[in-house]
């Protein structure tokens, strides 16, 4: 059973959901290295007040039992606190009495950048907020908690995953990156920035160049690019060596008792889709958030009149919850090629596999 993740919610709705199938039994998860992780993501400077309302928590409705895995689908519960706010606005069922609270008025002026008028035509809803709620990155609370398991499962074979910022609104180092968001918001403004995640332990064999499907690089390019407001993926020096010769840009291999090694790592540590021993290097690049204090120029999805765009409580730059998001991202994949590769319907099983491999091959893991 291959390890799936199939998530629900919407950013107002009662909860959201991660259902991860695949898992081994007897992975023992820790619920407060869980909500340690929703907690980075909703920390940083530049985000909104609504990461103050809500401090998330994670409920766990089937899959596990006195904290161990049991090999059936983990079933995680982030609960939505800010839902009390909207109970009859985001009411899953037709709500009774009068309209209360948040949510109540339609929303017809959608935002450029964001899902709000593609969502709406696409679907067919007259009330926007039909299609931005799901499309909120709200959402990736639940692939942070996915990923926080996902690591988990890597930490039992000595990989680590770690996410961090390189730049916002181009400004590199805390301080100028601060700087940047204190002039933003005072402009009233958003900012994109960078992030970077590296993946490390990692033996060579993750991936295939068989099929698309399987190529690690792919993979990882696929779980970046589907998360909200990324726009580009690069993979080692990426875009950098495209403008380099050959005989710069790839990893001389050396060969010692540990096994192979390389002095660089141009190639991010994947090489044919498939991983080659060395830490992976992955970078994503978020635009400025669409959602803007001093909102772009649209036009009513109703009346069709040219108005301002929606203007909703929103972040002025989230670089550093993408950093965070875009960890679990790269775990929950590279958890789902470990399993690939070495299967384990219990962990020990797994573990066992991987123990045997790295055996096998003339690699040992960086110190
Ligand atoms: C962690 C995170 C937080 C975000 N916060 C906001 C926000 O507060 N306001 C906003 O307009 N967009 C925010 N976004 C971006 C929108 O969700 C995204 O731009 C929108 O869903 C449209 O999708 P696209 O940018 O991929 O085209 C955030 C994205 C991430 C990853």
């Amino acid at each position: 059973m291959p390890l799936g993740l199939v998530t629900a919610g919407e950013s107002h709705g009662p909860a959201l959901v991660a259902i991860l199938t695949g898992l081994p039994a007897g992975l023992e998860l820790d619920r407060d290295a869980i909500r340690h992780d929703l907690a980075r993501r909703q920390a940083g400077y530049g985000r909104s007040p609504r990461q103050r309302i809500e401090t998330d928590d994670v409920e766990v409705l089937a899959g596990l039992r006195h904290g161990m895995t049991l090999g059936t689908p983990l079933a995680l519960v982030v609960p939505n606190r800010d839902h009390s706010n909207w109970a009859w606005g985001m009411s899953p069922w037709l709500p009774e009495g009068e309209p209360t609270g948040k949510g109540r008025e339609p929303v017809t002026l959608p935002r450029p950048g964001h899902a709000d008028l593609a969502g709406a035509l696409k679907y067919g809803h007259e009330d926007v907020r039909n299609a931005l709620e799901r499309a909120s990155a709200r959402h990736t609370a639940s692939i942070v908690a996915a990923g926080s398991v996902a690591k988990t499962l890597l930490a039992a074979i000595g990989i680590s995953v770690s996410g961090a910022v390189v730049e916002i609104g181009g400004a590199q180092g805390e301080e100028a990156a601060r700087e940047a968001i204190d002039a933003a918001r005072r402009d009233r403004d958003t900012l994109g920035g960078v992030v970077e995640v590296r993946a490390r332990g990692v033996p060579p064999g993750l991936g295939s160049y068989a099929t698309k499907d399987e190529r690690l690089d792919a993979r990882l390019a696929w779980t970046l690019m589907g998360t909200q407001a990324v726009k580009a993926v690069e993979v080692g020096d990426g875009l950098a060596i495209a403008r380099e010769r050959g005989s710069a840009s790839h990893d001389e291999l050396l060969r010692d008792e540990g096994g192979y090694r390389r002095e660089t790592n141009r190639a991010g540590g994947i090489e044919a889709g498939t991983s080659n021993g060395e830490t992976i290097v992955v970078r994503a690049a978020m635009k400025p958030l669409p959602t803007l204090m001093r909102p772009l120029r649209s036009a009513d999805l109703t009346t069709g009149d040219a108005a301002q765009a929606l203007v909703e409580r929103s972040d002025v730059a989230a670089v550093e919850a993408l950093a965070v998001v875009a960890e679990a991202c790269v775990a929950f994949e590279l958890a789902a090629a470990a399993r690939d590769k070495f299967g384990g319907d219990a962990l020990a099983d797994f573990v066992a596999a991987h123990r045997a491999y790295v055996e096998r091959i003339p690699w040992s893991a960086a110190t």
